[in-house]
C-alpha cells in the first residue's frame, strides 16, 4: 500500500533528474509561462494518457477529461476551461478525443443503474437517441459500440461549435478548428474522424449566435 504510493514521489525525483539533465533551465523556462496550441477534451479513462499518445511535451497541450470526453453545455469547469483556453491562451486546435472501449459510452448504451453516475450518462444516453435509427440498424453489440464511441465524439465537436465562446472566437476571425478523434486501445492509434469544425455556418440556425 505505501509503496504503491511512494513509487510516483520516487519516479518524480528521477524525472526531475534526467529533465535537467537534458536541459539545465528545464523547470525556470517552463515556470515561466505556457503557451499550449491545442486544448484536448478527453476521456478520463487511466489508458488515454493526452500528452503520451501525442508525444506532447509539458506546455504543449491545456487538457481537460472527464468521463467520456463530453462537452455537456452547463458544466461549469468544462466552460471554465474552454473559455482560458479560447480567450486566453487562444489554442488553435481544440481535439475532442474519445476511444473505443469507453467504459462511459458503453455503460450508457445499456440499462442498468450504476448510481449517481446515470445522470452524467444521461447527456451520452441522448446521444444515443439521436442516432438511434443508425445505432439500433447495427446487430454486432461490439461494433455498435464502438460507432457509438464514434457518434458521440462528433456530438461533443458540434456542441462546442454552438458554444458562445466558440462562435465568438469565430466571429473575430480567430483562428480555431475544432477536431474529432478516437483513439484505439487495441493498437494504439488515433483516427481522425474528419469532422473539423471551423465556422458557425455548418449548424443548424438556430444554434447560431448573432452579435
Ligand atoms: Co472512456
Amino acid at each position: 500500500m505505501e509503496k504503491s504510493y511512494n513509487r510516483l514521489l520516487d519516479n518524480n525525483k528521477q524525472w526531475v533528474v534526467e529533465r535537467l539533465k537534458a536541459d539545465p533551465e528545464y523547470f525556470m523556462k517552463l515556470s515561466k509561462g505556457q503557451t499550449p496550441e491545442y486544448l484536448w477534451i478527453g476521456c478520463s479513462d487511466s489508458r488515454v494518457p493526452a500528452n503520451e499518445v501525442t508525444g506532447t511535451k509539458p506546455g504543449e497541450m491545456f487538457v481537460h477529461r472527464n468521463i467520456a470526453n463530453m462537452v455537456v453545455h452547463n458544466d461549469m469547469n468544462m466552460l471554465s476551461v474552454l473559455s482560458y483556453a479560447v480567450e486566453v491562451l487562444k489554442v488553435k486546435h481544440i481535439i475532442v478525443c474519445g476511444h473505443y472501449g469507453c467504459g462511459g459510452v458503453l455503460a450508457a448504451m445499456g440499462n442498468k443503474q450504476f448510481g449517481l453516475i446515470d445522470n452524467w450518462l444521461r447527456s451520452i444516453k441522448d446521444v444515443y437517441k439521436n442516432h438511434a435509427e443508425e445505432l439500433d440498424g447495427i446487430t454486432d453489440v461490439e461494433e455498435r459500440g464502438k460507432r457509438f464511441v464514434e457518434l458521440n465524439v462528433m456530438e461533443q465537436v458540434y456542441d462546442l461549435g454552438k458554444t458562445s465562446i466558440v462562435q465568438n472566437a469565430w466571429r473575430n476571425e480567430q483562428p480555431l478548428h475544432v477536431h474529432g478523434w478516437v483513439y484505439d486501445l487495441k493498437d494504439g492509434l488515433i483516427r481522425d474522424l474528419g469532422v473539423t469544425f471551423k465556422s458557425a455556418a455548418e449548424l443548424p440556425s438556430v444554434y447560431q449566435f448573432s452579435e
